[in-house]
């Protein structure tokens, strides 16, 4: 089956990745975690809720802390579109294709429309936020990792292929995918509408589930500075994997789980692709496993997500089998 065909004249405008919104236990942990260890800004904060946004971003917000009212879950990730037109556009698609959509108000962003996709998972569409100071020249708030700006989302799915065709039917274009080695289907698929290579990233398993946020940094430094960090300030547990290189999208990154056990990925850089003649990157799954230096992730890598409010999950057809550290140390592989 080939991949799917990009669809240039989308039916409307979704422009990035926006936001995150976790619900936590305890928004003082929390804070310590994502202020003072990995230097994430504070735009606003109440006794239930923080507000965070990167140095580089003049956004109001791109990850949101609740304080969970049971269970900590994702609420929902949070995608751009360029105009309030198009936020009508979506809601008229959305109504069309009989998916849920209906329209919220959501503090400190302008008209927000909350839909599902087919896969169940939950995303809000806003076209504005209130603007902060960007940060970026303004050295004395930077700490931690400095995180820059938010990237991409990674959500596990039961059904890649089914969440391809549909984001890529909003004109998300599929820049790298990993295939099983002569094998059409898709196991990992890398979607993008900013031109660079992710905005929402699918991934086989229980789903659909937040696997992650990606949040930029600005030298590969500041991944080992913040690891360094994390044992300082008692956070040495929530390194999960990493300091590595990716194959797909080639970052070096490192995923660190916050006290909820949310995962979050801080990565160095991207490279641009835009340009129609990009066709997607095929990764043989063999070829994307050797392509590295680090040693492979632990399974809860592979397992574990955060789930998102109200969706039950479901079981992918077929159990994956990743190569994973625990196998890798069993099988004395050199
Ligand atoms: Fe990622």
């Amino acid at each position: 089956m080939p991949v799917p065909a990009p669809v240039y004249n989308p039916p409307f405008n979704v422009t990035r990745a926006s936001h995150s919104v976790v619900t936590v236990a305890d928004l003082a942990k929390s804070r310590a975690f994502y202020v003072d260890l990995l230097g994430f800004i504070v735009s606003d904060e109440d006794k239930d809720t923080i507000y965070l946004r990167g140095v580089a971003e003049a956004c109001h917000h791109s990850l949101v802390l609740k304080r969970a009212k049971a269970e900590p879950e994702s609420e929902r990730v949070g995608m751009r579109v360029f105009t309030d037109e198009d936020l009508e556009k979506a809601k008229a698609f959305f109504d069309r294709s009989q998916l849920p959509a209906q329209w919220v108000e959501v503090p400190h962003q302008g008209r927000t429309l909350h839909v599902s996709d087919p896969l169940g998972s939950p995303i809000e569409f806003c076209a504005t936020m209130d603007v902060k100071p960007r940060l970026i020249v303004e050295f004395t708030h930077h700490h931690g990792a400095i995180p820059q700006r938010i990237d991409h989302f990674q959500l596990l799915v039961p059904d890649v292929r089914k969440a391809c065709e549909f984001w890529m039917s909003l004109g998300f274009r599929l820049s790298e995918y990993i295939a099983p080695d002569g094998k059409d289907e898709m196991l990992f698929v890398f979607l993008q509408r900013k031109g660079n290579p992710h905005d929402i990233v699918f991934a086989p398993g229980k789903g659909p589930r937040l696997h992650h946020a990606a949040f930029s940094i600005p030298a590969s430094y500041q991944l080992f500075y913040v690891c360094d960090l994390a044992v300082g300030m008692g956070f040495a547990v929530n390194v999960e994997f990493g300091p590595g290189r990716h194959g797909p999208g080639h970052a070096l990154f490192v995923y660190l789980r916050d006290p909820d056990g949310h995962r979050i990925e801080l990565f160095d850089t991207h490279y641009q692709c835009m340009d129609i003649e990009n066709e997607p990157v095929r990764w043989d799954l063999s070829h994307a496993a050797m392509r590295r230096w680090q040693l492979p992730a632990r399974l809860q890598w592979y397992l574990e997500a955060s789930r998102f409010a109200g969706v039950e999950p479901r079981d992918p057809p077929h159990k994956g089998d990743p190569m994973t550290l625990e196998k890798f140390v069993a099988a004395g592989i050199r």
